[in-house]
């Protein structure tokens, strides 16, 4: 099973980037073949500007991939920009494709707000979604290690999940 994580945060720090390595981890130690894209390293262009060479390669992956798993951090009750950028720009090829969602917030009221990812990629591509997300606050960290036991069991659970979902889907 290939399985492509997007991290679309661009903080330095963000916690979203730890979640995608961490399930990475977890779906690998099961025979996963996951291969991470931070978004740090890409030159993102904004819709009808000419594309960087990245963001074509960007689009090549999502191709290829059996399934996609995306990394967000809430900004103001919603995606942040930049995975706006990428699912406006790079996501043409991701129709009918599985995923799930790991998602970063500062507050626990902010939990819905992957609601608008979900409703995204079902009414655009068609794409089916794992009925669980991870849903972490800075409390569930200590600096760049994930602290919380609750969290480190919502991330087996999920990628338990995934890899079970993601490998019967496929063909
Ligand atoms: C512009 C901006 C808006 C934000 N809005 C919210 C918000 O509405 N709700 C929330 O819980 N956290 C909000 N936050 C906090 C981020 O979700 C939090 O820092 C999270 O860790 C971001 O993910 P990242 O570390 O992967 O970048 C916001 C942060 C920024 C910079």
């Amino acid at each position: 099973m290939n399985t492509l994580i997007i991290s679309s945060s661009l903080s330095k720090n963000s916690k979203s980037f730890i979640l995608c390595n961490s399930v990475a981890n977890e779906l690998n130690s099961k025979g996963a073949n996951c291969t991470i894209i931070d978004s740090r390293d890409i030159p993102l262009r904004h819709t009808h500007s000419p594309i960087s060479i990245e963001m074509e390669r960007l689009s090549m992956k999502i191709k290829e991939a059996d399934n996609i798993i995306i990394g967000m951090g809430v900004h103001c009750y919603s995606l942040n920009d930049s995975l706006k950028t990428i699912l406006d720009t790079s996501f043409v090829n991701a129709k009918n494709k599985f995923f799930g969602i790991l998602c970063s917030a500062g507050g626990e009221k902010s939990y819905l707000s992957t609601m608008h990812l979900t409703q995204i990629c079902m009414n655009e591509w068609r794409m089916i979604q794992l009925p669980r997300v991870v849903y972490a606050t800075a409390k569930d960290f200590n600096n760049d290690a994930i602290k919380s036991v609750e969290l480190t069991d919502r991330i087996k659970s999920f990628s338990n999940e995934f890899y079970l979902i993601g490998s019967k889907l496929l063909n």
